[in-house]
């Protein structure tokens, strides 16, 4: 290991919700061709379950935990299938996540909580109730545990049509930053990612498309989510506490730091 790695994914005992599709399917492949080993979850057990036995054929000791993460029981279930599976856990990665997008005016209130559900509590009581593996983890002294929790350039700034999303993705970011030094103290890591437009299903999988989104040109588009996964793995092993793994989405986020009052006055053509 080169002295600018904080950690090697080699034999690291990794979780990450919402693995069946997109970023997290893309960071559980990504993940398999470092040496890790991997407890992955989603709702959709066939394609969990095939990802599952093609990461398998290829050498990488994978279990899944399906169920939806909202709910308090998936999320033990996952702890508990990586502690009986690998006797631990190593890593978090909170991905799973929803949105939905219209005016706020028309929105529908059941979107907002269910979004908040899956984007923010559901990272929050993982986090929480995977503490004590990962204090264990930190303990044992082998490598240095780490919680990662996949947020949105919508967490550094909002836009129009889509309040909810960019509430819960804020929300998170906050909580990232809350926890880090906290968890310093524990000696355990937060890497904090927040990916721009990302070619997934993402824009697919909605609770709501109530309008043509004006800065989505066209269908498919934005980073890879491979580019996605990359980046957040070597930001892992090289103990980054954040990253925006897109050209454009860093630029956005800087300028808004600069000159936000520009931001809005640009935005507000879509009110
Ligand atoms: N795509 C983008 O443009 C973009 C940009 C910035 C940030 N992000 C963030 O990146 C993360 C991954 O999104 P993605 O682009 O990969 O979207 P995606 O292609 O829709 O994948 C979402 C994944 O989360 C799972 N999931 C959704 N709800 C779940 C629940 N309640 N419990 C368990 N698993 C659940 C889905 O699987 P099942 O349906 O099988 O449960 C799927 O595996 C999200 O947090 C998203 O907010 C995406």
């Amino acid at each position: 290991m080169s002295l600018a790695r904080r950690r090697t994914l080699d034999g690291a005992r990794i979780a990450v919700t919402g693995a069946s599709g997109g970023i997290g399917l893309a960071l559980a492949e990504e993940f398999a061709r470092r040496g890790a080993k991997l407890v992955l979850n989603a709702r959709r057990a066939e394609a969990l379950t095939a990802l599952c036995s093609r990461l398998g054929g290829d050498g990488c000791d994978t279990a899944v935990a399906v169920g939806d993460i909202a709910e308090e029981a998936t999320r033990h279930k996952l702890l508990d299938t990586a502690n009986e599976r690998f006797g631990g856990l190593d890593i978090l990665v909170n991905n799973a996540g929803v949105g939905a997008f219209g005016r706020f005016a028309e929105a529908e209130p059941a979107n907002l909580r269910r979004i908040l559900e899956v984007d923010f509590f559901a990272t929050v009581e993982l986090t929480r109730a995977a503490l004590p593996l990962l204090q264990a983890s930190a303990k044992s002294g082998e490598r240095r545990p780490a919680v990662v929790n996949i947020g949105s350039i919508l967490g550094h700034r909002g836009i129009p049509y889509a309040a909810e999303y960019c509430a819960a993705k804020f929300a998170v970011r906050g909580f990232t930053e809350s926890i880090r030094p906290e968890f310093a103290k524990l000696g355990i890591d937060v890497l904090l990612v927040s990916p721009g437009t990302t070619d997934t299903g993402f824009f697919d999988n909605v609770l709501a498309m109530q309008v043509k989104l004006p800065w989505r040109k066209r269908e498919g588009g934005g980073t890879k989510p491979e580019v996605v996964a990359r980046a957040t793995a070597d930001a892992l092993e090289r103990g980054k506490r954040e990253i925006i793994p897109s050209f454009g989405g860093a630029a956005m986020v800087r300028l808004n730091r600069w000159c936000p009052g520009l931001i809005d006055w640009y935005l507000s053509r879509y009110g």
